[in-house]
């Protein structure tokens, strides 16, 4: 087999799809309101969703790893988030009150008890946003005019952080000195010359460039956890964590991904290091939209209006919807959830037991997929080696995983091509074995049929 005959059967399967995707891109730029989103020869249109699962507009019924890129910790409308929308809805009156209301200060209790870096928060709409707004207060605490980030590490959709997400290989520069590579067109070039980039988990390297750019370097903005599933060394956070207080450098752990999701209080709580900031989103939003950065008062407190009676001496920031109680209100049941005994246990145990599964119908069928993950978010690689580094990567076979894809969708799972897996409540036994079900006939057709 290959990707364009799964790529056939893809279509041939999906009519009301293919039709759809036709008219939306004459109207909707690329048909897709985020690039992410697009995979060829169509993103499917999804129409409802059901706990664990999403149902397309062909009428196929697929169980959803994707889950809004990780943000549905408990599945499809949980009968407790809807609940708190609607009661917070009907009680309060409104969807936003564009000012401070109660719930706020119900989720900063919550967020400073699980996550003890926390002296204060602020909330946004987006990781984006919460990402952005970090940066600004190491910027504005230090003085200084660079960032330092990993190569591989996403941050969102702002110009400082678009820079070697996925840079291609021949402008990417040594693994031990990366260069930026902007990953939009159109950012302007001054963020690519005012990035410093990062070799994950490469200690002698990052602590080369960090002490040559200390500086100039405001802060070190890293993905505690590549892409959300590969962990560094202890020994390398550690390391991070006392370089760049040694440097005068702030330490963001951007936990967009890995928040509530490798352990309740995020991927901090794993390696048990405490960042100077730290960029929340998704989970803490229940399904809603959401953004929130906690961390250290010194920096926090820049923000505050009593301040200062001087503009130019406060770090702005505002939105709209910024802790609109609509996106409180299912995080706060999301986390209510979350606390209760074994509940987070549970989900972690599901996962493992899928990854495990996973693991032995790769070695039945003398497959090369393996897991790779902490907690409740991994993914399936196409490689034997060893990963550890962003540029060990590279060894994946991302056309094999494609293939894999494809198949899956076929057999009714979805986490969207070469995507990572997220886990929910809402993922139970049955979900798991459908699942294991479906790995076991896409593997099935890959040995019967081997991919070229
Ligand atoms: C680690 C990380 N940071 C930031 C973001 C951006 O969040 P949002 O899509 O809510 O803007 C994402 C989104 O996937 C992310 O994974």
């Amino acid at each position: 087999m290959n990707i364009s005959s799964l790529q056939h059967t893809f279509q041939a399967n999906r009519p009301n799809s293919a039709a759809f995707f036709e008219r939306a891109k004459h109207t909707i730029s690329g048909g897709v309101n985020g690039n992410l989103r697009y995979f060829a020869p169509f993103p499917i249109i999804f129409e409802k969703a059901d706990s664990a699962c999403l149902i397309d507009i062909d009428g196929h019924r697929y169980v959803d790893y994707l889950l809004s890129y990780g943000a549905l910790m408990l599945g499809h409308a949980h009968p407790e988030i809807l609940a708190a929308a609607q009661r917070t809805w009907s009680e309060q009156g409104t969807s936003s009150f564009g000012a401070t209301h109660p719930l706020e200060l119900e989720m900063t209790d919550e967020l400073l008890a699980l996550y003890p870096s926390f002296d204060q928060v602020r909330f946004t709409n987006s990781g984006l946003e919460a990402t952005l707004f970090a940066l600004r207060l190491a910027s504005a605490y230090t003085g200084k005019t660079h960032i330092a980030k990993f190569e591989g590490h996403y941050h969102g959709a702002h110009d400082h952080v678009l820079q070697s997400v996925n840079p291609v290989a021949d402008r990417a520069g040594e693994s031990s000195s990366p260069h930026a590579v902007p990953d939009s067109f159109g950012a302007p070039d001054y963020y690519r010359r005012h990035s410093i980039i990062l070799p994950f988990n490469d200690w002698e390297a990052c602590e080369r460039i960090l002490t040559e750019k200390a500086a100039v370097t405001s802060a070190v903005i890293m993905e505690p956890m590549l892409s959300g599933y590969i962990a560094a060394d202890h020994s390398f956070m550690q390391n991070l964590r006392e370089l760049t207080t040694q440097l005068g450098i702030v330490l963001i752990f951007d936990e967009v991904k890995t928040g509530f999701r490798i352990e309740l209080g995020g991927a901090q709580a794993f390696y048990g290091i405490e960042p100077d900031l730290t960029a929340l989103g998704k989970v803490v939003g229940g399904g809603f939209p959401i953004g929130v950065v906690g961390g250290k008062r010194r920096f926090m407190e820049l923000s505050s209006p009593l301040r200062s009676d001087i503009r130019s001496e406060v770090v702005f920031h505002s939105g709209t919807f910024n802790g609109n109680p609509l996106s409180i209100a299912a995080g706060l049941a999301t986390i209510r959830y979350l606390k209760q005994p074994g509940a987070f246990a549970e989900i972690v145990q599901n996962t493992n037991d899928l990854r495990k599964g996973i693991d032995a119908l790769a070695k039945q069928y003398d497959l090369p997929f393996t897991t790779c993950g902490e907690g409740t978010i991994f993914n399936v690689l196409a490689t034997e080696q060893p990963v550890r580094h962003y540029r060990d990567l590279r060894a994946n076979h991302n056309q094999l995983r494609l293939a894999l894809d494809f198949l899956l969708m076929e057999n009714g799972v979805y986490s969207k091509p070469l995507n990572r897996f997220s886990l929910s409540a809402a993922h139970t036994k049955t979900e798991i074995n459908a699942t294991l079900d479906a790995f076991e006939k896409s593997f099935a057709a890959l040995k019967q049929d081997p991919f070229v």
